[in-house]
């Protein structure tokens, strides 16, 4: 059954806003009702005329989210949840889902996933063995109400904008939507790339802003998938790296990193969490870890058209 009342948990984040403006997109053309879940209360998220609520929560208190999702009778609860405690971000969702199930109009829950598939890389990068609990939790639920509960795993890739940091263009700022600007592998401002293994693997690559076209498009289909594959492009990082050098009309400094370079590499790092998640995903990376595969299903079932790499590269540094 298509989603109607939809709860974005972390809708107040960077790519939780992005799926808030695409539900608010289609908000009148599907009479949906669309709310924003926060640790605290804050003004309406505004776009394409129409307004999400952002009402405050306490994730630690499954009654606390039941009373607000059961007062806009929620269907859906999309989770964009993010924390860098495992303890938090587990019992978040885990709650989230609980008090979801304690409703009756409540039957579809999209865990935080939306990057590289979370299973395949658990075992490497340390941040994603926080989003497995939750996928048990949702087999046993889907096992015990196969008829009436449905969840799904929104696989998007890396997020393309991040190809845009450090372009000079007059509204640049706007190429990042509402991440924050990194260089992620490719730094086009100083035409380097760094590369994990030989650069020959494929990598989905989507923009953010499409990512919330997908998923809301996603809530109008009849049934949800287990997973929900979608991609602006998908491409080998040489592929990019040709693309790069070509729209930059330059040639690029391109450093390639083995698994033993990557360890190496590991074995001198701070304790900054972020710079070991960089290359943890490496590691993944070049153990065939972040290997799509499964096909891209959802570009196939929904009507979005997405910008691909090279549009997107043209238009930041063209
Ligand atoms: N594909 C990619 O390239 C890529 C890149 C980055 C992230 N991601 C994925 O996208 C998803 C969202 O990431 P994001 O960077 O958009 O997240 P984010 O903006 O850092 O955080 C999302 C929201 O989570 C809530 N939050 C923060 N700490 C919390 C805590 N301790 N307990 C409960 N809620 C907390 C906050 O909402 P309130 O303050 O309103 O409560 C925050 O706005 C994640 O699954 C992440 O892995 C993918």
């Amino acid at each position: 059954m298509k989603s109607q009342r939809i709860a974005v948990a972390g809708g107040t984040g960077k790519l939780g806003r992005h799926i808030v403006e695409g539900l608010l997109e289609i908000k009148q053309q599907h009479g949906l009702t669309v709310i924003v879940l926060s640790r605290s209360p804050g003004p309406d998220i505004s776009f394409a005329g129409c307004n999400a609520p952002v009402i405050a929560v306490n994730y630690e208190n499954v009654d606390s989210i039941r009373n607000v999702l059961n007062d806009y009778q929620i269907d859906t609860i999309i989770s964009t949840l993010v924390s860098l405690t495992p303890e938090t971000f587990i019992t978040s969702q885990e709650n989230l889902l609980q008090a979801g199930l304690a409703l009756p109009s409540f039957h579809r829950f999209a865990p935080s996933e939306f990057a590289v598939d979370s299973e395949q890389v658990s075992a490497r990068v340390n941040l994603y063995r926080m989003k497995i609990p939750i996928l048990r939790t949702l087999e046993r639920v889907k096992r015990e109400r196969p008829d009436s509960f449905e969840y799904t795993r929104f696989n998007c890739g890396i997020f393309a904008n991040y190809l845009a940091f450090g372009n000079t263009k007059p509204e640049g700022h706007k190429a990042h939507g509402h991440l924050a600007r990194f260089p992620f592998v490719f730094d086009l401002s100083k035409r380097t790339a760094e590369i994990p293994g030989d650069g020959e693997k494929q990598t989905v690559y989507t923009r953010v802003e499409d990512v919330g076209k997908f998923v809301a498009a996603a809530t109008q289909l009849e049934t949800w998938e287990e997973y929900n594959e979608m991609a602006g492009d998908v491409l080998t990082m040489n592929e990019v790296i040709r693309i790069s050098e070509d729209v930059c009309g330059a040639k690029f400094n391109v450093k390639y990193y083995s698994r033993e370079d990557i360890l190496a590499k590991m074995s001198q790092l701070s304790e900054n969490v972020m710079e070991h998640f960089y290359w943890e995903f490496y590691l993944a990376y070049v153990n065939g870890d972040c290997d799509i595969k499964r096909p891209i299903n959802l570009n196939k079932m929904v009507d979005i058209k997405p910008v691909g790499v090279r549009q997107f590269i043209e238009q930041w540094w063209g």
